[in-house]
Order: C-alpha cells, then sequence, then structure tokens
C-alpha cells in the first residue's frame, strides 16, 4: 500500500501550523478507526511509523527541514504531539484484544447440553468380594492377600496335594514355562486357588490365626456359562486352642445367612480336600425355590456353595517347620472357600459369568 502523500508545507505561522497538524491527526484517528485485524493494525503502524517511508517520517524530514530556524520549535512540538496521538492510537488497536472472527471461534454457547461424565461405581465382582469380606471382618477376622504367580510348594505340596498325586488332577493348572533347572517345589505357576495364602500366613504369625484372603485365581478351564479360567475366591483361616466342626458349621451358617437372608438353611455335605479332614461341601437352601425344588437347583432345594474343612495335620506340620506353635496336638482350625463369581451371579441373579469381564456398559450401568 502506498502511503497519501505528505503536501509541501508553504507557511509556518502558528494557525498554518496548527492546521496542518490538525489535518494530519484527523486522517490518523480516521484511519485507526477501521483496524478490525492483525495486518490491519500492522499497516496502519507502517504507514504513520515506519522508519523509512512512515508518513511521521516524512513530515520531520521535509516540514521540519523546509521551516525557518524561528519556526522549528512550535514545528517540533506539535509533530511530538502528532506522534504521541499516533502511538496511542496504534497502543489502543494492539491492546484492543482478539479479532472478532477469533472470538467468534472462542466463542461459548451455554445453551448446549454439557459432555456427561459418567460415574464410576463398584464392580459386582469386587463389591460381592467386599462383601464377603466385611461379614467375616465383623466376626474378627483380619484380611490378607498373597501373590497370583505361586510356587508349587505353597499351591500344592504344603496344601497336602503332593507330587504326582492324583489331587493335582482336580486343579487344571496354568504353570510358567522354562523351569525345568528348578526343584519341582519352587516352580512357579498361576495359582489354582486362595489356600496357599493359609501357609503364607501361617508361616508369619502363630496362632491364633483368624483371616480371610480374598483374590484372582486361574485355572486351565475352559470358558462356558459358569466357568471362565481366570476367577475370584475368598479362602478362610481360623485356627486356635478348641476350633471345633461346630464353630465351623455356626460360622459358615451365620456367614450364608448375612449373604443370602436369614431365611436360608445351611447343610454340610461330606466331601474331599486334601488339605481339610473331614472335608465339606456347604449348600445352602434354594434361594430361588426356598427349598421346594425349582430348574435352578434342579428340584433338589438345595445349591452347592463352598468348599471347607477341618485343617489336616499334615498341613499344620508343614506350618510347625517354621511356627513350632502350629502343633496339631495343642491347636486345632477350620478352612473354607468360595467362588466370589458364583456367589455374585446368585446375588445378582446373572446366568453368564461373561456379563462380569465383558466391559458392556449396558450390564455394568445396572450396578451403579
Ligand atoms: N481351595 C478349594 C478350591 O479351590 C476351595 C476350598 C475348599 C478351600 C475347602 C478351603 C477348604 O479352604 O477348606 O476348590
Amino acid at each position: 500500500m502506498t502511503n497519501q502523500p505528505i503536501p509541501d508545507l508553504t507557511a509556518f505561522d502558528e494557525a498554518a501550523l496548527d492546521k496542518a497538524f490538525a489535518q494530519l491527526e484527523q486522517e490518523a484517528r480516521q484511519a485507526a478507526s477501521g483496524l478490525n485485524d492483525e495486518a490491519a493494525v500492522e499497516a496502519f503502524r507502517l504507514e504513520w511509523l515506519g522508519r523509512k517511508q512512515g508518513r511521521l517520517n516524512e513530515v520531520s524530514g521535509r516540514w521540519l527541514k523546509a521551516a525557518p530556524v524561528e519556526a522549528k520549535k512550535a514545528l517540533g512540538v506539535r509533530f511530538n504531539s502528532l506522534k504521541a496521538v499516533v502511538e496511542a492510537l496504534l497502543d489502543a488497536a494492539l491492546g484492543s484484544g482478539p479479532s472478532d472472527a477469533s472470538l467468534k471461534a472462542e466463542a461459548l454457547d451455554i445453551t448446549l447440553p454439557g459432555t456427561q461424565r459418567l460415574v464410576g461405581a463398584e464392580h459386582p465382582i469386587t463389591r460381592t468380594l467386599n462383601e464377603i469380606v466385611s461379614v467375616f471382618a465383623a466376626l474378627g477376622y483380619s484380611v490378607g492377600v498373597g501373590p497370583e504367580v505361586e510356587t508349587d510348594f505353597y499351591n500344592f505340596e504344603s496344601m497336602n496335594f503332593p507330587p504326582g498325586h492324583p489331587a493335582r488332577d482336580t486343579q487344571d493348572t496354568l504353570v510358567v514355562a522354562n523351569q525345568e533347572r528348578r526343584s519341582q517345589r519352587d516352580r512357579l505357576l498361576l495359582r489354582t486357588h486362595t489356600s496357599p495364602v493359609q501357609m503364607r500366613t501361617m508361616e508369619q504369625q502363630p496362632p491364633p490365626v483368624r483371616i480371610v484372603i480374598p483374590g484372582k485365581v486361574h485355572r486351565n478351564d475352559a470358558a462356558d456359562a459358569t466357568h471362565s479360567p481366570i476367577f475370584h475366591q475368598v479362602e478362610g483361616l481360623c485356627v486356635d486352642t478348641n476350633i471345633t466342626f461346630s464353630d465351623l458349621k455356626g460360622t459358615l451358617d451365620h456367614a450364608m445367612k448375612a449373604l443370602f437372608g436369614s431365611a436360608v438353611k445351611t447343610r454340610f455335605f461330606p466331601s474331599f480336600f486334601p488339605f481339610t479332614e473331614p472335608s465339606a461341601d456347604v449348600q445352602i437352601s434354594c434361594i430361588y425355590c426356598g427349598g421346594k425344588g425349582c430348574r435352578k437347583c434342579k428340584q433338589s432345594g438345595w445349591i452347592e456353595l463352598l468348599g471347607c474343612g477341618m485343617v489336616d495335620p499334615a498341613v499344620f506340620a508343614f506350618a510347625a517347620e517354621k511356627q513350632p506353635a502350629y502343633d496339631p496336638k495343642e491347636i486345632s482350625g477350620f478352612a473354607f472357600g468360595m467362588g466370589v463369581e458364583r456367589i455374585a451371579m446368585m446375588k445378582y441373579g446373572i446366568s453368564e459369568i461373561g456379563s462380569f469381564y465383558s466391559g458392556d456398559m449396558r450390564f455394568l450401568g445396572q450396578f451403579v
């Protein structure tokens, strides 16, 4: 853009100077009033204040040089105030903030609906697990945990599954590869149950023990409606002097009533686990039909829910290697173990175990 030429000044009296500078000031004000974007502001700056071709530079060069000596001061004063006006106009234009276009781009339409943030909630497995734990916490049980990658010793041998014993076949195990150089008891596997934490607990503390151990377990099982290769258990262990099978029955009967309602009945069926003797399966009266017999309980009126028994002396013998106070002649105890998924499925009426792991919000949203 070429600047408007500065006219020659022929008269240098006060009135002529006032008029000439007033004219320039008016032009500057007019030019500054229409500056609506950054490029226009910069063009204004160059036109008026540019070092070489700016209009003020031209004024000072041509007018001041042409002025007779006695008029130079009056001209200089007016020049300085014009320059101050132009600079103030430029400052105002620079400081006037973003352009209309950028304001529009940033504009916030407060009538639009906001972004909805979903409220998180406990997963039904976590919720059930916590509920089971709190039933026992209320009875004075502490809570423990153990490793998911476990040794053969803790998962099997110390739980009275000797190497090569067929009882091991009841839990199809996922083992860590390439451990041939380790002794059998040190080989690593994914724990098939939470029972090994019984031994870890007893090795750490002498009796009495009352503890529940929630956790994740793994088995090489095909997934179907009620099985998953990864699932959760809550283990329990109570050891003290004079712990009897009646204590076991009373404790689990109370726990089942606390979990499923006070109308629920329990019964204990003979069973087998290597680490308990005697062992039992606990059945509860069918929560769907109240015990009359229905499809869910296969017309029996009972549903099998967990395993339990009196701690086998062979298990205490392993514990006594580190804590001699686990002498089966002095103490006794009971243990139990239950599947969290199975209990959650019964409590919430869920028929597919896979629903827990699918991450489907239509399923999970029901538990908020
Ligand atoms: N560990 C057993 C399992 O995974 C469950 C179990 C049964 C745990 C009886 C116990 C028990 O502590 O006494 O099938």
